[in-house]
C-alpha cells in the first residue's frame, strides 16, 4: 500500500477514522521537518479535536513528540529520578518548594518547567525572579548539577521534544489547546524526554485550572497516568481544587517571596499551599524508594523544612545557577518591590468571602505585567498581588483584601477587578479540603 498523504490523513480523520501509529509518526516528522505546512497540520489538528483520538491515537502522538528531539538517559546518576508537573494553576508556586524539599529528602529531582500560559503563571518565569538565576544550563551542565546536587532546575531546551514546541504554537492560534489527548502528549511527551524514573502529577480542577470540571479533570489524570504506565514509569496524579489561588501571592516575585517563607517553615496562612506541596512530595518520597508510603514521604517532607534541610538545598541550587542567593537570606533587600496599592472591603463588598475567582486574578495579575499577553511580552519580576484574605476568612468594611505591584498605570482598574473577583457571604464557610482524588494504574483512590 502507498503511504498515505497528509490530505488522505487529514480526510480520514475528518471521517471518523482511526491513524495508525506510523502515520501519525509520518505526519508528525514531516511537520517537525517542515515538509508538512501549518494549514495542512492546522486542518488535522481541528478534525482529531473533532472526531476524538483513541488511546492507541494518544500514545503514538505522545512517542511521536518525544522521539522528536533528544531523549536523555540519566542512568549514570544514582537514585530513582522523580519529578513533578502540574497542569497548571494561579499562584501555583508548588514546584519552588517541592523540588528542594524532596531532594533534601535524597531524591534527585531534575525538573524541566515551562513559562506563564494564559492566565496561569510558570516556575520558569518564577525562578527568573531571582536576579541573575540562569534557566539556560546546558545538558551536561544539567546532569552535572543533578548529579553533585541531586537538584536541577531549567527550561526547555531547543533538543526536548521540538514538535511540542511548534504545535504547541499552533494550537494556541488555531483553537485546538483544550483537547485532552493534545493536552496529555504534550505534557508527557516533555517530562518523557527528561530522563526521569518516575513521575507524580497535580492535575488541577476548578476556575483557575484548565480544567474547570472535576470530569475533564479526572479524564485528563487518567489519560496522563495510562501514557506514563506505557512508557514504563511509575506515575501518580493527584487532582488537586484551584478555585480560589492557591497560597496568597500570585506573581512571579511575590511567589518566590512567598515560597521563600514556606522553605523556612512561615507557613501560617499557607495551610492550602503546603497541603497540596506535602502531599506531593509524599508522593515523590514514595516513588523515589525513600519512604515505605506516601504519608511517611509527607512526614519526612514536613521534617525537611523544620531541620532547614530542604532551605539550604534550594540556596544551593539557586547559587550553583548563579542566582543572588543574598535575597533568599534577606527577601525584602530585592530591589523593585514597593507596594503600589491595596485593595480594600467595602460596605457592600465584605462579610465572609464566600470565593475568590482565580482564574480572574490571574488575567489581572497578567495585566499588571506578572504574564505575557503576546509571547514577545517581557515579564515584569516583580508585579503581582499578595492576598490578604481568603476564603473563610473575615473582611470588615476598610480591611485590606489584597496588596498590588505593578508599574502599569491603570491601577484605579487592577483594584476594581480584584475586588470583583471576591464573593462576600453573611456566614462562614469552610476551606474544602484540597485534595480531589489520587489515580494511579490501579484506579481512583478518594
Ligand atoms: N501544558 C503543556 O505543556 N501543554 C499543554 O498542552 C497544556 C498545558
Amino acid at each position: 500500500m502507498p503511504t498515505p498523504s497528509p490530505v488522505d490523513l487529514i480526510i480520514s480523520k475528518r471521517d471518523g477514522g482511526s491513524l495508525s501509529p506510523e502515520d501519525i509518526t509520518a505526519l508528525i516528522d514531516a511537520y517537525t521537518d517542515g515538509s508538512v505546512p501549518d494549514y495542512q497540520l492546522s486542518a488535522f489538528l481541528m478534525a482529531s479535536f473533532l472526531q476524538g483520538f483513541n488511546e492507541e491515537e494518544t500514545a503514538a502522538l505522545t512517542r511521536a513528540m518525544l522521539h522528536s528531539g533528544t531523549v536523555l538517559d540519566l542512568k549514570h546518576i544514582d537514585g530513582i529520578k522523580v519529578d513533578k508537573h502540574s497542569t497548571g494553576g494561579v499562584g501555583d508556586k508548588v514546584s519552588l518548594i517541592l523540588a528542594p524539599v524532596v531532594a533534601a529528602c535524597g531524591v534527585p529531582v531534575p525538573m524541566i518547567s515551562g513559562r506563564g500560559l494564559g492566565h496561569t503563571g510558570g516556575t520558569l518565569d518564577k525562578l527568573e525572579s531571582i536576579p541573575n538565576f540562569r534557566t539556560d544550563l546546558s545538558i551536561a551542565t544539567y546532569e552535572q548539577q543533578l548529579k553533585e546536587l541531586g537538584i536541577v532546575m531549567i527550561g526547555q531546551t531547543a533538543e526536548i521534544a521540538p514538535a511540542d514546541r511548534k504545535l504547541y504554537a499552533l494550537r494556541d492560534v488555531t483553537g485546538t489547546v483544550e483537547f485532552i489527548p493534545f493536552i496529555a502528549a504534550s505534557i508527557m511527551s516533555k517530562k518523557l524526554a527528561e530522563g526521569i524514573d518516575a513521575l507524580v502529577l497535580d492535575v488541577k480542577s476548578g476556575a483557575g485550572a484548565f480544567m474547570k470540571s472535576e470530569d475533564q479533570a479526572r479524564t485528563l489524570a487518567e489519560t496522563l497516568v495510562s501514557i506514563g504506565e506505557q512508557f514504563g514509569k511509575d506515575t501518580v496524579a493527584l487532582m488537586t481544587r484551584m478555585d480560589e489561588p492557591l497560597g496568597r501571592a500570585v506573581g512571579n516575585w511575590p511567589e518566590m517571596h512567598e515560597s521563600i517563607a514556606c522553605l523556612k517553615n512561615e507557613t501560617e496562612g499557607l495551610e492550602d499551599l503546603m497541603e497540596v506541596t506535602l502531599a506531593l512530595a509524599g508522593e515523590m518520597l514514595y516513588l523515589g524508594g525513600v519512604a515505605e508510603n506516601p504519608a511517611e514521604g509527607k512526614q519526612q517532607a514536613a521534617d525537611s523544612i523544620a531541620s532547614g534541610a530542604a532551605f539550604d538545598t534550594f540556596v544551593a541550587m539557586v547559587g550553583a545557577q548563579g542566582g543572588d542567593t543574598s535575597v533568599l537570606q534577606m527577601p525584602e533587600s530585592r530591589p523593585d518591590t514597593d507596594p503600589v496599592a491595596t485593595v480594600e472591603a467595602t460596605a457592600e463588598a465584605s462579610g465572609y468571602v464566600e470565593a475568590i475567582n482565580a482564574y480572574d486574578i490571574g488575567m489581572t495579575a497578567v495585566r499588571m505585567g506578572a504574564g505575557r499577553r503576546v509571547k514577545e511580552d517581557k515579564v515584569d519580576p516583580t508585579a503581582g498581588l499578595v492576598l490578604h484574605k481568603k476564603v473563610g476568612e473575615k473582611a470588615e468594611a476598610g480591611e485590606p483584601l489584597a496588596t498590588l505591584y505593578t508599574r502599569k498605570n491603570n491601577v484605579a482598574t487592577f483594584q476594581k477587578a480584584i475586588l470583583n473577583s471576591y464573593q462576600f457571604s453573611s456566614s462562614p464557610s469552610q476551606r474544602p479540603p484540597m485534595l480531589l482524588g489520587r489515580y494511579t494504574a490501579a484506579g481512583w483512590d478518594e
